[in-house]
């Protein structure tokens, strides 16, 4: 790890770190949301007692009394005795006060236009969870929704949540394979879905991926919802048990449902995500633990306020759309901007003139959007009035401070605190940023951890490691927003995440780090066999194993580039089919097997893999080489023959 800590960062070593942070902008302290630096002081003085600034955020039916047990650690339960409704504090308690505040902005594709009120949002929450009654959901069965950004995403899941069902979202992009697999592995019999939904010009069937993914499933489904999208006559198509969204929903307009109680403990939500073994893990949030840390942060470290207009571009398929598109925005009261387009599609102004449009106050993106935005230069930003921007968010992987600065100069124009958020999909919630009213921001690392939130970088014998050094990132306290489990048992939660120390329980991140002298965290990436593209998360294994499911193909190596796109390794067999069609037929593979995500940026032949004696791929050496990094050390290569072939093929394309 040690030899990649500078180039991955662009940190030269050795900085005098005050020299690197940069003071929270004064403009913006003065509004913040938390500028009390005694909030740090409360919460390492009294944990776990803090958190309960985090719960009382939150409307209970029945309040908490105990704040965390941890009788049964690693299982650990946040506020056990209480009992709340999410659907019930992201809607109903708004409509005292902001009835007819917007809770949903809504952009189609084609720039179609659709706006909630908080009245709108309860009348069409409420119908969904009548007809999701009328199907017969009960309380705790799974409710999958497989669903592009439409406003009908966001509503069934508070609809799911206003009757206890825990919702299974999976991102629209992904293939009826991994539906299927998601939708058996969490005993899910109800599924809503689309006819299809647009990507730039093209429509795509979005239903005919849900056919196929029935026909996989070793159970019939007790009921499929199909919202028209397309405008294709839905009902001279649908099958015995499916029904037409808008159909169904209109027949139970005007119907109210009670918010069902749930334990605070009780799941809102499975996620699927990718595991080490290649096997999704079903990441289980509960209630009251995940919306109160969801809530708390969203507030103190993306400062929304209720009268804001926020926008995270995150799709509401992963865990950032779930916790900060809908949960914490909705919780808050806020305005939240859905968009459904791409961000160059009519053209590359399109964030900036949405941002102008709506006067948006707070902004989150992913490096990999920041990225590009970089790359078509800042001319675009510069055309459009970006004033109402208080605030801007990243998230998803390390942002290098060359990124951060653009972002913070030409998108906040040295106005806005630029906010590095560290989290998981497990995480529920962030753990490491800078309180952006509080403390000064690093580019390129991720903030100290919150207040209340304690890791220990450690090495490969569980010691803590000094500043500076690299390490694997164990976080040693619990938090609100914490998996609840997986789907897949005790075991695997405890094999995949918790390791005893002298100190008690540590949950493995599978990220590496280092932290400075002042406790700033710069990640490194995923240490284990995860790659981060496009902000999301996929393992090398099931990349591989699908490419080798290719005829003619005998081995693959993925690794992910600076971009966070995929660079394939292919060694074939020498009488198979010739590169062309192979690197189609992986394409394709790819495309069919996990989704549209896992199409490679480059797939390139070599004869053979660079290995180690011991025969494990050596993967660090094609990421070098991927992103044109200079090599680390090679000399545990059985092979090193190959790398200078890899080399000139990688850099002559
Ligand atoms: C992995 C989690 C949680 C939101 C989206 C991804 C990487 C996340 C950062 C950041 C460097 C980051 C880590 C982490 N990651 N945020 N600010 N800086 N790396 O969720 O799919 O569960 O992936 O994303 O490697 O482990 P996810």
């Amino acid at each position: 790890m040690t030899d990649h800590a500078d180039d991955r960062t662009g940190q030269p070593s050795g900085l005098d770190s005050e020299e690197t942070k940069i003071d929270p902008p004064p403009g913006f302290v003065e509004t913040a949301n938390l500028s009390e630096r005694a909030v740090f002081d409360e919460f390492v003085t009294e944990w776990p007692t803090c958190w309960s600034t985090a719960a009382d955020r939150l409307d209970w039916e029945t309040p908490y009394e105990t704040i965390l047990d941890q009788s049964d650690a690693p299982r650990y339960r946040w506020f056990p005795e209480g009992t709340l409704n999410a659907a019930y504090n992201c809607v109903d308690r708004h409509l005292e006060t902001r009835k007819n505040q917007l809770a949903l902005t809504w952009i189609g594709k084609r720039d179609e236009r659709e706006v909630y009120t908080y009245l709108d949002l309860y009348r069409e929450v409420n119908a969904a969870a009548a007809a999701l009654r009328a199907q017969g959901v009960s309380e705790d069965d799974v409710v999958t929704l497989y669903l592009p950004m439409i406003p009908q995403l966001p509503i069934m899941m508070l609809a799911c949540a206003r009757i206890g069902a825990p919702h299974n979202v999976v991102f629209a992009g992904l293939s009826a394979e991994a539906l299927a697999t998601r939708m058996s592995a969490a005993d899910s019999s109800l599924l809503v879905t689309c006819d299809g939904y647009y990507r730039r010009e093209t429509a795509f069937n979005q239903k005919s991926k849900a056919d196929n993914a029935q026909l996989r499933l070793p159970y019939e489904l007790e009921s499929v919802i199909v919202v028209d999208r397309l405008g294709t006559e839905l009902t001279v198509h649908l099958g015995e048990r499916e029904h037409d969204y808008d159909k169904l929903i209109s027949a139970h307009r005007g119907e109210t449902v009670t918010p069902v109680a749930r334990q605070s403990t009780d799941r809102l939500f499975v996620m699927y995500t990718s595991g080490t073994t290649g096997e999704p893990k079903g990441v289980e949030h509960s209630t009251g633990g995940y919306l109160s840390h969801v809530t708390w942060t969203t507030e103190s470290v993306l400062d929304v306020k209720p009268e804001d207009t926020y926008w995270c571009a995150a799709d509401i398929g992963w865990i950032t759309g779930h916790s900060y598109g809908v949960y914490g925005p909705l919780a808050l009261g806020t305005t939240s901007v859905l968009y459904e387009g791409t961000p160059d599609y009519p053209d590359r102004s399109r964030v900036w003139e949405l941002i102008e449009q709506y006067a948006v106050n707070v902004f989150y993106t992913a490096p990999t959007a920041i990225r590009s935005f970089m790359k078509w230069g800042e001319a675009y930003p510069a055309q459009h009035d970006l004033s109402s921007l208080r605030l801007l968010g990243t998230v998803g992987e390390a942002i290098t401070p060359r990124a951060w600065e653009w972002y913070y100069e030409h998108v906040g124009g040295g106005e806005c605190p630029v906010v590095d958020t560290w989290w998981q999909t497990e995480t529920g919630a962030i753990l490491l940023a800078t309180l952006p009213g509080v403390s000064a921001m690093k580019p390129g690392a991720s903030g100290p951890p919150l207040p209340g939130i304690e890791l220990s970088v450690i090495d490969e014998f569980g010691e803590p490691v000094a500043p500076y050094e690299p390490g694997y990132l164990t976080i040693t306290k619990p938090w609100p927003g914490m998996l609840q489990g997986l789907r897949e048992g005790n075991d695997r939660y405890h094999r995949e995440y918790w390791q005893e120390t002298d100190t008690g329980w540590a949950y493995k991140t599978g990220d590496g780090a280092l932290v400075d002298e002042d406790g700033y965290v710069t990640i490194l990436g995923r240490v284990d066999d995860v790659i981060n593209v496009q902000a999301q998360r996929l393992t090398t294994t099931e990349l591989e194993s699908t490419i080798v499911e290719v005829d003619g193909v005998t081995e693959a190596a993925v690794v992910g580039d600076d971009s966070g796109l995929i660079i394939a390794f292919v060694t074939m067999k020498s009488t198979a089919i010739d590169e062309l069609t192979a690197r189609n037929r992986i394409r394709e593979q790819l495309v069919s097997t996990i989704g549209s995500v896992a199409e490679p940026e480059r797939i390139i032949f070599t004869p053979e893999l660079p290995k180690t004696r011991s025969g494990k791929i050596m993967r660090r050496l094609l990421e070098d080489i991927a992103c044109g990094n200079e090599f680390g050390d090679i000399s545990a290569l059985r092979n090193p023959e190959v790398v200078g072939e890899i080399d000139s093929t990688v850099r002559n394309k």
